[in-house]
């Protein structure tokens, strides 16, 4: 599609209205965003009858103590037992919860929802003998196999916070969540596969307990790979011994609706990443909720597959909480979309009859670029409901998912929200919306949203500003695990009494919402959140480095790319390649492969204004190819000569 076709298609505003047959039948209509506007608390209230409770709540929120929310105040609540015990007890035990595939070929298994309750009821017994209490936060480091979702909510059923680190983040990023949330336990696998080959996990797990100490009591490690391990004789246990070995039976206690459920560590514009904190009641109303007015899920009929990794938070609310609360079958898959073939994905939808498909936009443009042919070999014919999240989906993915996986009938459900916001905030509904491609639309009943200036004024249609919620929501966070004042000044201090979400947005001429980017310093890389901060500290801890920046360059395939400006210390001596290399290898050591800078420019200097502040802007155009802005403001303005001639003469 050329430049020309797409900014006519955003000018049109084409709009794709739900098929007569969903909307007929959809969970949710428009008269859901009249009750919720009319009263919001009953409106969640209702949603909140979805679950099964102990003590029923006495109050629906609490903000006498802003930005402090509670949620369903009084109610005793257990979330394993809503996503498990309760569909096993209304006859639904034979149920098929997990399709899961592994990604050799023919690894497969499948887990009705009675199975998972047994296995859940061991780990739970299994942790309980590992000394995990009630409150204990239990570190979980796993490749997308069953026993992670078992572990999550074996935590869950116990009250014992998980803090899920994704499988591919470095040993340092593994210590450096364990330490600020105290994990006793982490609970990992000798390693799971990746494109083709198994790759290891329990290696970062021993190289980050020696950077720890003795905080980390026991490991737990799951056999999956076979692969040769280092094993600490009273440290580390093999889930295979103390998970098979314990009894089925285990009573759940119930908990406080604001009994804390995991902690889930993202990037913000420091270098040390947030702790979110979320709790039981409201976040599993949130997301039950979302899950099924969203999706349009029809749990008896309906086959699910989100392919985000249970290591973001895309994976908790949607992989397990939000789905597993709503008795789905869902699908769950271990490895790369081309492991062992670019079709994996679709001959996945096949073979299970994949009818609700959710996945992120970058995954959609690798797609794109491998060619419309690959999924056109397979039958998709079952899919009726596509979902996108992670970052905003350009027009032209719109098109070509809608047309190449939706078969240019089953509608996109453009979801946006954050680690923070727990569940979805802004998104179309299936039977209800017409879709704009490009734009999350209107929040949803009972989500108050509104994007500003920089007075806090409401923008009016056709002008864009900062996206920010007007009201607390269910599954919102409830603070950063430790730091509430942290937690005050990132949110709540820009303007009073209103959520910043760091995104900047656009309401076009009817009012509808289009997402921007981050307007701080996060970057946005495949959907994945990483702070610039936090990358530069990683590069300067080199021991060649003298200073960084780190901008996030626009990338037709990630979205965004990281690019590094990196200055040398003198006694750096050789340069080139091998430590351009080098340097990139050491930003995937300090955080994870996903953080490894796309490119990295030696320079002699960094324009920096006169009090020292370094003007990404400026990098940004260099990174971005443009013509370099203005430079007024520099202490020194020829620097941006220097650093382009360097550009110019790269190889
Ligand atoms: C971006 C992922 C546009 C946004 C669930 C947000 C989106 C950040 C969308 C949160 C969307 C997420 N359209 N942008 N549909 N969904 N984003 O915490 O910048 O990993 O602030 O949560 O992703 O990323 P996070």
């Amino acid at each position: 599609m050329s430049e020309e076709t797409l900014s006519n298609l955003m000018n049109e505003q084409r709009r794709f209205a739900p098929p007569a047959e969903l909307a007929a039948s959809a969970n949710v209509t428009e008269e859901a965003y009249e009750r919720a506007a009319s009263d919001r608390e009953a409106f969640w209230a209702e949603a909140a009858e979805r679950l099964d409770w102990g003590q029923k709540w006495d109050q629906v929120l609490d903000w006498s103590n802003p930005p402090f929310a509670k949620w369903f105040v009084g109610g005793t609540i257990n979330a394993a037992v809503n996503c498990l015990d309760r569909h096993v007890e209304a006859g639904r035990g034979d149920k098929v919860a997990l399709h899961w595939v592994g990604e050799p070929e023919d690894d497969t298994r499948d887990l009705t929802y009675a199975q998972l309750k047994d296995e859940v009821c061991r780990a739970a017994n299994a942790l309980t003998e590992l000394g995990v209490q009630k409150g204990d936060r239990v570190a979980i480091y796993m490749p997308m196999i069953p026993e992670t979702v078992v572990a999550m909510l074996a935590c869950a059923r116990l009250g014992a916070p998980h803090t899920v680190v994704f499988g591919g983040f470095s040993a340092d990023a593994l210590a450096s969540r364990v330490t600020d949330c105290e994990a006793k336990v982490i609970i990992t696998a000798d390693g799971g596969y990746r494109r083709g080959a198994p790759s290891a996990l329990k290696p970062a797990v021993d190289e980050a307990i020696a950077k720890v100490g003795d905080l980390v009591r026991n490991v737990l490690v799951v056999r999956r790979t076979g692969q040769d391990v280092d094993w600490a004789e009273g440290r580390d246990v093999w889930w295979h011994d103390v998970v098979d070995a314990a009894s089925a039976e285990h009573e759940a206690e119930l908990h406080d609706s604001e009994h804390p459920l995991y902690v889930m560590y993202t990037s913000g514009t420091t270098g040390k990443p947030k702790g979110i904190l979320h709790t039981t009641g409201g976040y599993l109303v949130g997301t039950s909720w979302t899950h099924w007015a969203v999706f349009d899920l029809k749990p008896e009929t309906d086959v699910y597959w989100c392919t985000a990794d249970v290591g973001w938070v895309t994976g908790h609310s949607y992989m397990v909480y939000g789905p597993l609360a709503n008795g789905s079958t869902q699908v769950m898959y271990e490895g790369t979309p081309d492991a062992p073939h670019k079709g994996r994905w679709w001959e996945i939808v096949e073979k299970y009859g994949v009818t609700i498909f959710y996945t992120a936009p970058t995954a959609i443009r690798t797609f794109m670029k491998w060619g419309d042919e690959i999924p056109a070999k397979y039958d998709r014919s079952s899919i009726r409901l596509l979902g996108s999240v992670g970052e905003p989906i350009n027009p032209e993915a719109y098109i070509w998912y809608r047309k190449n996986i939706g078969g240019d009938k089953a509608p996109i459900v453009d979801t946006w929200w954050q680690t923070e916001t727990g569940q979805i905030l802004i998104s179309p509904l299936p039977g209800v919306t017409s879709g704009k491609p490009g734009s999350a639309m209107t929040p949803l009943p009972g989500v108050a949203a509104d994007v500003v200036d920089d007075e806090a004024r409401p923008v009016p249609n056709g002008s864009g500003g900062y996206l920010v919620l007007t009201q607390p929501w269910p599954a919102m966070l409830r603070t950063l695990w430790g730091d509430d004042q942290r937690f005050k000044d990132t949110y709540w201090s820009r303007w009073e009494g209103l959520y910043f979400a760091g995104d900047g947005a656009k309401k076009d001429d009817d009012g509808d919402i289009w997402l921007l980017g981050r307007v701080d310093d996060v970057m946005n890389v495949s959907g994945h959140r990483l702070s610039t901060t936090e990358i530069e500290s990683a590069l300067v801890s080199h021991p060649m480095v003298a200073e960084a920046a780190v901008v996030g360059a626009a990338d037709e395939m990630t979205g965004q790319a990281v690019c590094a400006f990196v200055i040398l210390r003198e006694s750096a001596g050789v340069q080139g390649d091998d430590l351009v290399t080098e340097l990139r290898n050491h930003v995937a050591k300090e955080i994870g492969g996903i953080a490894k800078p796309r490119q990295i420019m030696i320079v002699p200097e960094l324009p920096k204004t006169r009090s020292g502040k370094i003007m990404r802007r400026l990098l940004k155009d260099v990174a971005e190819h443009r013509e370099v802005g203005d430079v007024t403001t520099l202490a020194d303005s020829t620097v941006m000569d220097l650093i382009k001639s360097k550009e110019a003469s790269a190889p």
